[in-house]
C-alpha cells in the first residue's frame, strides 16, 4: 500500500519539482477523488481543470489513495511503454478495489480516447473512461457509474477550452503554473498518436489566458508556462473580430508584471516565426529558453515524418534564434530508429545536435503507435537492439553537450527564480535560470524563501545541474 500512497515523479520535464500538499481543506468535502497523471504537462494541466470541476461537484482532492470515493488515471498513449505503465497502476489498484468495493475506478485523457469502450472490455475493474474534451460530463458520468452502469464519453469537440474553469493547482510548488492556451494539434506527423487523441486545434480565449496569469500572479505565482501542443499556431479571434497571433499574447502577458516570468511550450520549428523571437528578446520576464523538437536530423526522415521542414531549414531556424538571442537556451525532442532509419541517417542526427548544442533533450526510441501514418503506411523495420544502440549514442551526445553548455556558464552570474529547497540538501536553494538550467546554491542564512530572485554567480557544474554561489539579494 505504501508504494501507492507515494507520488511518483511521471514525466521527465517535471522532475525537481517540489512536491507540496494541497491548500485545500480536505474536511471541507464529502466525498475525495484521487488523481494520478501521466504524459506530458498538458495532462497535468488538464487535472488540475478535472480537480476544478469535481469540486464543484462536491469531491475534494485526497492524496490518500484509502480516503478515495474515486480514483483517476490521466493517462497517456504517446509511447506504448507509456500505456504500459497505465495498466500496471491499474493492476495495483486492483487491490485497492477488493477491500473497498464502493471505489469507483476512472481513465482520463489520451489512452481513454484512444482505446474508447474497448477499454471496458481490456480492463474490467474500469468504471468510466472520459475522452480529454469530455470532463465537463465528469459528473454525470459520475452519478452513472454509481448505479453500476460503466460510463464512456470520449467526444472530441472542435471548440472545447475549458476556458472558464479556473483549475485548481495539484501539487503546486506555489511559485510557477502551467496554463494551457490552445488544445489539439491539426499537425499530422507519421510517428504520432496526439491528432487522433485531443483531435482537432482550438485556441483559448486571450482574455481569460491573461486573466488566469494575472490572477496567478496575484497569487504569488512567480512563473506560467503556456502550453499547447504547437503554441506558436496560437491564433484567437473574438467576437469583435480582433485577433491575437502567438507573439501578442506573450507580450500580454509579459505585459502582467515585469516580475512574472513567462515560460511557453511546444514550438513547432515551422512555426516559430521572427515575431515570437524578437517579442521574446523585447522583454526581459520571457524566458530565454525555446523547446524546439527537431526528431531527426536527417530531411529524408524528416519527410517519411511529415514534419515539413528540412535539416538545413532547421538549422537556419536555430541560428536564426542565436542571432537575436545569442544567450537563448534551446532543447529538443529526439526519435531513434524511425522507419527506415540507415546509419547514415542517425549520423545526421548526430551532426543535428552538435550543430544545434542543445542544452537538454528528451530523447525516445520510435514506437510504433495504432492507427498512425506511420503504422498504416511504413513498416516498423529497424531492429530493437539497433534503436537502443542509436538511442544510446544520442543520449551520449547530448550528455556531452549538456555538459559543454554548462561548463560555458561558469563564471556567469544569473537571475534564479528560487523554487524551493535542492533535491539533496535543505541548507541549499533549488532554483532556474531563464534559460530553464538548474541552479543550486548555498542558503547563505540570508532571509530569501520560494519564489524569490536571486543573483547567483556558477562555481561549479555537473552534466545537469548548475552550481552557484549568491552574489546579492
Ligand atoms: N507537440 C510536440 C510533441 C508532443 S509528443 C511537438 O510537436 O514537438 C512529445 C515527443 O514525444 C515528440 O516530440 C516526439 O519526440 C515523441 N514521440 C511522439 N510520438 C512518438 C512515437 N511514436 N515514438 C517515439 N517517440 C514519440
Ligand atoms: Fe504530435 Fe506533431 Fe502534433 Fe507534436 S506537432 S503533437 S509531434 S502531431
Ligand atoms: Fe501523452 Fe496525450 Fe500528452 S498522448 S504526451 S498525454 S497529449
Amino acid at each position: 500500500m505504501e508504494e501507492l500512497l507515494k507520488l511518483k515523479e511521471h514525466d521527465e520535464a517535471r522532475q525537481g519539482e517540489a512536491y507540496a500538499p494541497f491548500a485545500m481543506d480536505p474536511n471541507h468535502y464529502k466525498k475525495h477523488f484521487y488523481i494520478e497523471s501521466y504524459g506530458c504537462q498538458m495532462n497535468f494541466s488538464d487535472s488540475e481543470i478535472v480537480a476544478s470541476i469535481l469540486n464543484q461537484h462536491g469531491f475534494g482532492a485526497t492524496r490518500n489513495v484509502e480516503e478515495a470515493d474515486l480514483v483517476l488515471l490521466n493517462t497517456c498513449s504517446i509511447r506504448e511503454k507509456a500505456e504500459q505503465t497505465v495498466r500496471r497502476r491499474l493492476g495495483d489498484f486492483q487491490q485497492v478495489k477488493q477491500s473497498k468495493p464502493g471505489l469507483l475506478i476512472g481513465v482520463l485523457g489520451c489512452m481513454a480516447e484512444r482505446l474508447k469502450s474497448k477499454f471496458l472490455e481490456e480492463e474490467k475493474l474500469v468504471d468510466m473512461v472520459v475522452g480529454p474534451d469530455a470532463y465537463r460530463s465528469l459528473p454525470a458520468l459520475i452519478e452513472e457509474a454509481e448505479t453500476g452502469q460503466k460510463a464512456v464519453n470520449v467526444l472530441l469537440s472542435r471548440d472545447e477550452t475549458y476556458a472558464d474553469i479556473s483549475p485548481v493547482r495539484l501539487d503546486s510548488n506555489g511559485v510557477s503554473a502551467f496554463v494551457s492556451i490552445m488544445r489539439g494539434c491539426n499537425n499530422m506527423c507519421a510517428f504520432c498518436v496526439v491528432p487522433f487523441t485531443r483531435g482537432r486545434e482550438r485556441s483559448r480565449d486571450a482574455l481569460s489566458i491573461v486573466a488566469e496569469c494575472q490572477n496567478l500572479f496575484e497569487r504569488g505565482f512567480k512563473e506560467v508556462t503556456l502550453l499547447g501542443q504547437n503554441v506558436d499556431s496560437y491564433y484567437y479571434v473574438s467576437d469583435s473580430n480582433e485577433v491575437v497571433n502567438f507573439a501578442q499574447l506573450l507580450e500580454r502577458v509579459a505585459l502582467i508584471s515585469p516580475e512574472l516570468r513567462i515560460r511557453f511550450s511546444t514550438s513547432h520549428p515551422k512555426d516559430i516565426t521572427d515575431d515570437v523571437l524578437h517579442t521574446m528578446a523585447k522583454y526581459e520576464n520571457i524566458c530565454k529558453y525555446i523547446h524546439l523538437p527537431v526528431q531527426s536530423g536527417s530531411t529524408r526522415i524528416l519527410q517519411l515524418m511529415n514534419r515539413t521542414y528540412t535539416r538545413e531549414w532547421y538549422m537556419a531556424k536555430v541560428d536564426r534564434i542565436r542571432e537575436i538571442m545569442p544567450d537563448c537556451g534551446i532543447s529538443s525532442d529526439i526519435i531513434a530508429g524511425f522507419c527506415t532509419e540507415t546509419e547514415e541517417d542517425h549520423q545526421d542526427t548526430l551532426s543535428i545536435m552538435d550543430h544545434s548544442k542543445y542544452d537538454m533533450s528528451y530523447m525516445f526510441f520510435y514506437s510504433e503507435r495504432p492507427g498512425t501514418l506511420a503504422q498504416r503506411r511504413y513498416k516498423d523495420d529497424i531492429p530493437d537492439e539497433v534503436k537502443k544502440r542509436r538511442l544510446q549514442e544520442i543520449v551520449d551526445k547530448q550528455g556531452k553537450l549538456s555538459f559543454a553548455s554548462n561548463k560555458q556558464d561558469l563564471g556567469k552570474t544569473f537571475k534564479v527564480l528560487i523554487e524551493g529547497n535542492s533535491k539533496k540538501s535543505d541548507k541549499d536553494w533549488m532554483g532556474r535560470n531563464s534559460q530553464n538550467k538548474v541552479i543550486v546554491f548555498s542558503k547563505d542564512e540570508t532571509n530569501l524563501k520560494k519564489g524569490d530572485y536571486a543573483f547567483v554567480t556558477v562555481t561549479d557544474c555537473t552534466q545537469a545541474t548548475l552550481i552557484g554561489k549568491l552574489i546579492s539579494q
